[in-house]
Formats: structure tokens, C-alpha cells, sequence
């Protein structure tokens, strides 16, 4: 097992930023650089007010307020951190892939790719490289094949160990793992690089959580895990359908269903439909791989998954459109939250994004309060989707002209038809809904996407409210 004094990271996103604090925080001893070809990214890193870190995650600031620059840093130097690390994990983004063969499905490997060039260019030394980033089965083959043919001077090893935290309460997960996986080559110097990085984890990781496996096998746990847990969503939001026209009631349903220890309680929480950067991604790229290998029962099973979240989204914004008389033109409709769940400041994929998009092209007006998520993302989230669909710039002004982003949930109820809960924020439940009743147009609607209010106080008070499968 190799002694780590020094690690850089590619990649200063989501995985990459936490991640690497927590390392830093366990491993004092080890040097980390947080590399990125972001400056925006890493100034924000480098910020002294921690309030502008460029991502929002609970107890992150504390451990960054700890570690910066005394065993932790974040630098726009990518060349000098990989030719000084011994280890370097690939942290970047792989989004479904927008052009070419897979459009649509595959992952887009590109900035995987871009990585492991810059560290078969930059390399002087022997190296481990760590896929952190989500990949499809058999990616480290490639990697492997562009450090090997590009640099011939040095070794690599390359290891996977993919990354299972979730948005919100990542610093926790990463405290406290389920499971580590981590995934190499059974030759020696394959065992060696896992056994080091065993080594690092095994600092505040039980060592029985730490799972050693075949390479192919942990990268494929990674969709597998995510596309089980996005099933389940799925699966209760299909649920949650047949509630509403049985008279069943979906909560009691998730409820006695989770007790089976069997089957257990969590993931089973209707909503508007999952969101996040990963599960419809990591879901069309399994469903790529089936289909690659001609496996087409097994790609359609895995992409009823995400047809069922797409109809989910769309049967909440349906909801609200026959609801409001079938004509939603002109009137105000208020959106609590945008991110894709509390705790979080990021909305990739958000089920308010697909919601907000079919009510505009409808004619509402919509009035959006998030407590975190920035009206610049809000605007880009919209703009990415049109654009996709090659709409011109005229049409989007026009419809960025039918949105209103709000800085209190009061700009948003005020004279409002409707108002639609789209994230589960804590604050949304203390909202005094007796005050806002007099407030907004009658009869006043509200859509709860996320089941987080007292039916029968709200309906107590007068409104007319849509719960998903009550
Ligand atoms: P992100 O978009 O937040 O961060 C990725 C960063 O990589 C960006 O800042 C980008 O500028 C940078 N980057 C891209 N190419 C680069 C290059 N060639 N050199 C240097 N920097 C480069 O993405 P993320 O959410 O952190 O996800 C990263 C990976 O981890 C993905 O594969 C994702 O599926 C996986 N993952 C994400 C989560 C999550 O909660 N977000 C959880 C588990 C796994
Ligand atoms: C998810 C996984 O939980 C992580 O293990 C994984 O590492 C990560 O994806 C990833 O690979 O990116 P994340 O997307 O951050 O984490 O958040 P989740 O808590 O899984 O929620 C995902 C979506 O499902 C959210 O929109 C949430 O509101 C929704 N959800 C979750 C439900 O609708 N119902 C539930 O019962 C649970």
C-alpha cells in the first residue's frame, strides 16, 4: 500500500467540492488540490464570506472554514496539481450526451476524456487515477488504453470508486457511507491501488462497509443504485394515479407497504417526479447499455422509469390547467420552490422546470420563490430546454416575459389563482395559510407536488387543494 501525501481532484462540482473536503478534514496529513477549468468556480471556492461557496450544502462551510488552505485548496492550475498528486480522482460532470450516436441516452464521456489526455500529457510520475464521476460499464478500459498509448514513461492504475451521496445532506453521507465501493483490476498492482485507497477511506469508514469488487461491477452498481432508487419513485407516483381515482389514499398506502421490512420505508414519498443531475441520467445510460448489447426487454423496462416520471410531471401541470377552468392564460400562478429537493440550491432536472414549462406555453403567469436556487439558474433551466427544442429568440422572450422570480413566498400568493408547492422547504409548511386565503383570487388552488400539507386545515380554511393520490 502506497503512503498518500498529496491527491488532486478534478472537477470542483457537486462530488468533487465535498468530497475532497471531507478527505481533507479526516486526512490532515494529505495534501488536496481541487482542480477546475471553471475560474468562476474555484474563485467561489476561494471566497472568504463562506455564503458564497458556489454550491449550498448543510455543514459544508464549517469543514471548508477548517481546511482551506491548510490541507486544502482549490486552484484553476490543473497541470501542476496533477504532476504533484499521487492519486487523482476524475470528479467532471458526464450529462446524456446532446448530439451524435446515443443522442439523447449515452453519456457524454467528453470531459472524462479531456481528463484523463491532460493527465497522460501532464504526467512525470506514476499515478492512481480514481473514477469518481458516474460512468458507464467498462469506461476505465478507455481510460486506461489514452494514459497507456499517450504517456509510456509512467504507470497507471486506474480504480473505480463511485460516488453515492446525496444532494442536501452530502456532508453527512459522506461522514457516515452506507458503503464504499471501490473497484480495480485483480493484478497486483491493481490490488495495491485498491488497497491504498481502502487505506484513506478506512480513516473514519468502517472497514465492513468498504466493499472491494471487480472493476466492471462497481461501476455498474452506481446505475444500478440509482435506477433501483428512482424505481421506487416511479413506482409509488404510478401508485399515487390510482389513489386518486379509487379513493385509496397513497400516503397510508406507502406507509403500511414501507413496514414490510422487506421492502422498507424509504423512497417510497410521492412527488411531482424525481429530479437531480443523476437519476434520468444514470437511468438512459443503463438503458443505452442494454439496448448496446441487443438487451431490448431489459432497456424497456429500466425506461418505463422514466416515462413514468415524465407522466407524472405532466399530469400535475394537467391538473392545474383543467383545474383553473381549462384556461390558464394570463392568470398568476405561484410556484413555491424550484430546486429538485429542499436542502439543496441545485435544479438540474427539477420537476418544476418541465411543470413551469407547460403552464407557460398555456399562458399562466408564473411567480417563482425559491430560498435558494438563484434567478439566473431559474432562467437558465427554462432557456436550455427551449433552446433544445430550437425555438427562436423571439419565443423565448417572449416567454421568459410570463415569469417572475420573487423574493418571498408573499410576492408569489398575493393575487394569485393558483399556487403550486414544487419543493418540499420547511418553511413552506409554516406558511400562515389562513392569511393568505384572503390574499389570493377565489376559489383559491393549491397543488401540493410534495404532500406536505394538513388536508383538512387547508380545506378547512376554503381552498381548493390537489394532493398527488388523496
Ligand atoms: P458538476 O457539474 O457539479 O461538477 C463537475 C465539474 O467538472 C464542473 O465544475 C466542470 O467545470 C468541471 N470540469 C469538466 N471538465 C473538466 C476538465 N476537463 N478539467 C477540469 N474540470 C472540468 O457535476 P457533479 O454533480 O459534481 O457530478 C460529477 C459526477 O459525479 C457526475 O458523473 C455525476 O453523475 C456523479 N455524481 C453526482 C452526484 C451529485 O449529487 N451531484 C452524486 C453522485 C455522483
Ligand atoms: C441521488 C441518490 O440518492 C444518491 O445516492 C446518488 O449518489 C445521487 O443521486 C447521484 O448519483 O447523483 P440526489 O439526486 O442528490 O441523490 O437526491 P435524492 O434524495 O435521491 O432525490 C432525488 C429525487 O427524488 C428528488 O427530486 C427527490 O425529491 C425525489 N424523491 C426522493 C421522491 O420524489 N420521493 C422519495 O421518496 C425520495
Amino acid at each position: 500500500m502506497e503512503k498518500i501525501k498529496n491527491i488532486c481532484c478534478i472537477g470542483a462540482g457537486y462530488v468533487g467540492g465535498p468530497t475532497m473536503a471531507v478527505i481533507a478534514l479526516k486526512c490532515p496529513d494529505i495534501k488536496i488540490t481541487v482542480v477546475d477549468v471553471s475560474d468562476d468556480k474555484i474563485n467561489l471556492w476561494k471566497s472568504e464570506d463562506l455564503n458564497n461557496l458556489p454550491i449550498y450544502e448543510p455543514g459544508l462551510d464549517e469543514i471548508i472554514s477548517q481546511t482551506r488552505d491548510k490541507n486544502l485548496f482549490f486552484s484553476t492550475d490543473i497541470d501542476n496539481a496533477i504532476n504533484e498528486a499521487q492519486m487523482i480522482f476524475i470528479a467532471v460532470n458526464t450529462p446524456t450526451k446532446q448530439y451524435g450516436t446515443g443522442k439523447g441516452m449515452a453519456a457524454d464521456l467528453k470531459y472524462v476524456e479531456q481528463s484523463a489526455r491532460k493527465i497522460a500529457e501532464i504526467a512525470t510520475t506514476n499515478k492512481i487515477v480514481v473514477e469518481k464521476s458516474t460512468l458507464p460499464v467498462r469506461t476505465a478500459e478507455a481510460i486506461q488504453s489514452i494514459l497507456k498509448s499517450t504517456n509510456k514513461k509512467n504507470s497507471f492504475e486506474v480504480i473505480s470508486n463511485p460516488e453515492f451521496l446525496a444532494e442536501g445532506t452530502a456532508i453527512k453521507d459522506l461522514f457516515k457511507s452506507d458503503r464504499v465501493i471501490i473497484g480495480g483490476d485483480p493484478t497486483p498492482s491493481g490490488n495495491k491501488a485498491v488497497a491504498t485507497l481502502v487505506g484513506i477511506y478506512s480513516r473514519w469508514i468502517d472497514k465492513d462497509k468498504i466493499i472491494t469488487t471487480n472493476i466492471w461491477s462497481s461501476e455498474l452498481t452506481k446505475l444500478v443504485s440509482n435506477a433501483f432508487l428512482a424505481q421506487r419513485i416511479s413506482s409509488i407516483n404510478s401508485i399515487s394515479a390510482i389513489c386518486e381515482v379509487t379513493g385509496a389514499d397513497v400516503d397510508e398506502v406507502a406507509l403500511a407497504v414501507g413496514k414490510d421490512h422487506r421492502i422498507g420505508e424509504k423512497f417510497l414519498k410521492t412527488s411531482v417526479g424525481f429530479g437531480g443531475s443523476c437519476f434520468q441520467k444514470d437511468i438512459l445510460n443503463l438503458v443505452y447499455l442494454a439496448r448496446s448489447y441487443n438487451l431490448n426487454e431489459v432497456g424497456d423496462y429500466w425506461e418505463q422509469v422514466i416515462i413514468m416520471n415524465n407522466y407524472q410531471r405532466n399530469r400535475f401541470a394537467d391538473k392545474i390547467s383543467t383545474s383553473l377552468f381549462r384556461t390558464l392564460t394570463d392568470k398568476k400562478v405561484g410556484f413555491l420552490g424550484w430546486a429538485f429537493k429542499k436542502g439543496t440550491n441545485d435544479s438540474r432536472e427539477s420537476a418544476a422546470i418541465y411543470v413551469a414549462d407547460k403552464l407557460l406555453l398555456d399562458g399562466a403567469i408564473l411567480h417563482v420563490f425559491d430560498p435558494k436556487v438563484k434567478t439566473k439558474k431559474i432562467i437558465y433551466d427554462l432557456k436550455f430546454i427551449w433552446e433544445k427544442r430550437n425555438y427562436s429568440e423571439k419565443k423565448i422572450d417572449n416567454l421568459l416575459k410570463r415569469i417572475f422570480i420573487r423574493k418571498s413566498p408573499c410576492d408569489i400568493i398575493d393575487k394569485a389563482h393558483a399556487v403550486a408547492i414544487l419543493t418540499e422547504w420547511d418553511e413552506f409548511k409554516n406558511i400562515d395559510w389562513e392569511k393568505k386565503f384572503n390574499k389570493m383570487k377565489k376559489p383559491a388552488f393549491l397543488f401540493d407536488g410534495r404532500n406536505i400539507l394538513d388536508k383538512n386545515k387547508i380545506e378547512d380554511i376554503g381552498f381548493k387543494l390537489f394532493q398527488l393520490g388523496k
